[in-house]
C-alpha cells in the first residue's frame, strides 16, 4: 500500500489518541495523563520491565516486578543485593541468563555512572543484557529520544497496516523502514507503548478487535480481508528433546539435597537439584553421583527451554552420609519459589506425599 507522509503522522496521532483513553495501567508506566503534567518515568523501573518483559508476558512479569521494586527500590538498593538474592527473587520468570546480566548491569551502573542510567539509545546498548530492542525502549519510554521501538507487537501491528506477506522473520528491515517513518518526534514514549497496547489489546495475534482498532482506515491487510493470516506463519522447526535424571536425595531428617549450578550456562547460578547430564534422543544410564538406597522410578516431569525440551525422571533415594559440594533444606520449610520452574516441578511431583503431608499439618 502507499502510504504518504501525511498519513504517516494521521496514523500516529490516531493511536496516541487511542492510547490517550485505552492505556494500559502498568506499575512501571506513568500514564499519558501524568506525563502531560510534567511526571517522569524512573529510568530504573523502565529498564527493570524492560528486561522482565523479554519474551515474557506481562502478566507474568507484574508480580514480580512489583517484588523487585519492594525489596530494592532503587538501583542502588539493587546493587547492593547479594547475587543469590537476585536470583531467587528471579526464580520462576525464565531465562535466567537475564537475572544474571542484570546483577552485572547494576553493578557496572554503581560503580561506572553513580547509579544513573547513559540516555543515549547506542550507550545504552553497551550495558549487559540490553540488546537492541531494550535500548530503544528504555532511551524513548525513559528519556523520550526519538528511538524506533519494535516488539512483537509492533512487527504485527506494521506487517498487518503494510500488508506485509512474507513472515517476520524475513521481513524485519521493511518492517523496520515502515517503524521508522511511523514514529513522531514528539511524545516518543507515550507512542511507543502506544502501538505495544494497540498489538497487545486490539491488533491481536488471533481474534483481533478490528472494529475497534484507531488504524483500521489505514490497515492494507483489514481492506483486502488478510488480517487472520498476516503475519504469515512459517514451518515449525522440531525442538529436540532430551531425557535425565533428577535425583531426590532424602536425608534422614527430612531433608532433599541441592546444589548451585555453574555461574556460566544454563540457569547460571541457580538453585537445583543434583542431575545426570542431559542427552537427545535416550535416557542416560542410571549413574547417580552419590550412594543412596535408590528408589525405582515412576515419575518424570516434561518441562520447555528455549532451544530443547527436557524429560527428567524423577529418582528418589535415602542418604546416610551428604557429599560435601550439596546443601541441606528441610522440606518442611521448602520455598518452591527459590527454585526454577524446571525443579519446582521435579519438587512438587517428587515430594507430593510430603509436601501433602506437611500442609495437612498447618
Ligand atoms: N512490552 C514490552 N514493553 C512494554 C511496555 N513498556 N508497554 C507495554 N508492553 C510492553
Amino acid at each position: 500500500m502507499k502510504t504518504n507522509l501525511n498519513d504517516k503522522k494521521e496514523i500516529a496521532t490516531k493511536i496516541l489518541a487511542w492510547y490517550d483513553q485505552n492505556a494500559r495501567s502498568l506499575p512501571w508506566r506513568i500514564s499519558p495523563a501524568k506525563i502531560k503534567e510534567g511526571f517522569k518515568p524512573d529510568p530504573y523501573e523502565v529498564w527493570l520491565s524492560e528486561i522482565m518483559l523479554q519474551q515474557t508476558t506481562v502478566k507474568t512479569v507484574i508480580p514480580y516486578f512489583q517484588n523487585f521494586i519492594t525489596l530494592w527500590p532503587t538501583l542502588f538498593d539493587l546493587s547492593k543485593a547479594q547475587d543469590y538474592e537476585i536470583l531467587e527473587a528471579w526464580a520462576g520468570l525464565g531465562y535466567y541468563r537475564r537475572a544474571s546480566n542484570l546483577i552485572k548491569c547494576a553493578s557496572l551502573l554503581y560503580k561506572k555512572f553513580h547509579c544513573t542510567f547513559p540516555t543515549e539509545e547506542a550507550e545504552l546498548r553497551k550495558l549487559p543484557g540490553v540488546g537492541n530492542y531494550t535500548a530503544a525502549a528504555i532511551s524513548a519510554i525513559a528519556f523520550n529520544n526519538r528511538s524506533v521501538v519494535i516488539d512483537g507487537n509492533v512487527e504485527r501491528v506494521i506487517s498487518r497496516l503494510f500488508a506485509i506477506q512474507t513472515p517476520i522473520r524475513k521481513s524485519k528491515n521493511t518492517i523496520k523502514n515502515f517503524a521508522e517513518e511511523l514514529t513522531p518526534s514528539h511524545r516518543v514514549g507515550d507512542y511507543s507503548q502506544s502501538i505495544m497496547d494497540l498489538g497487545a489489546l486490539i491488533c491481536k495475534p488471533k481474534n483481533p478487535k478490528c472494529s475497534l482498532c484507531p488504524i483500521k482506515s489505514f490497515c492494507s491487510a483489514y481492506k483486502k480481508d488478510l488480517v487472520s493470516v498476516i503475519p504469515r506463519k512459517e514451518k515449525k522447526k522440531l525442538r529436540p528433546l532430551r531425557f535425565g535424571f533428577a535425583f531426590l536425595a532424602l536425608t534422614n531428617s527430612n531433608e532433599f539435597l541441592t546444589l548451585r549450578r555453574p555461574a556460566q550456562g544454563l540457569l547460571g547460578g541457580m538453585i537445583s537439584l543434583p542431575c545426570s547430564e542431559w542427552l537427545e534422543k535416550k535416557l542416560p544410564t542410571f549413574s547417580p553421583p552419590f550412594e543412596a538406597k535408590w528408589e525405582p522410578v515412576e515419575m518424570s516431569v516434561k518441562h520447555s527451554f528455549t532451544h530443547f525440551d527436557i524429560q527428567l525422571k524423577i529418582v528418589k533415594g535415602y542418604i546416610s552420609k551428604v557429599p560435601k559440594i550439596y546443601e541441606q533444606q528441610p522440606i518442611a520449610t521448602i520455598d518452591l519459589e527459590k527454585f526454577p520452574t524446571l525443579f519446582k516441578k521435579v519438587l512438587i511431583k517428587g515430594l507430593e506425599k510430603e509436601l501433602y503431608f506437611k500442609s495437612s499439618q498447618t
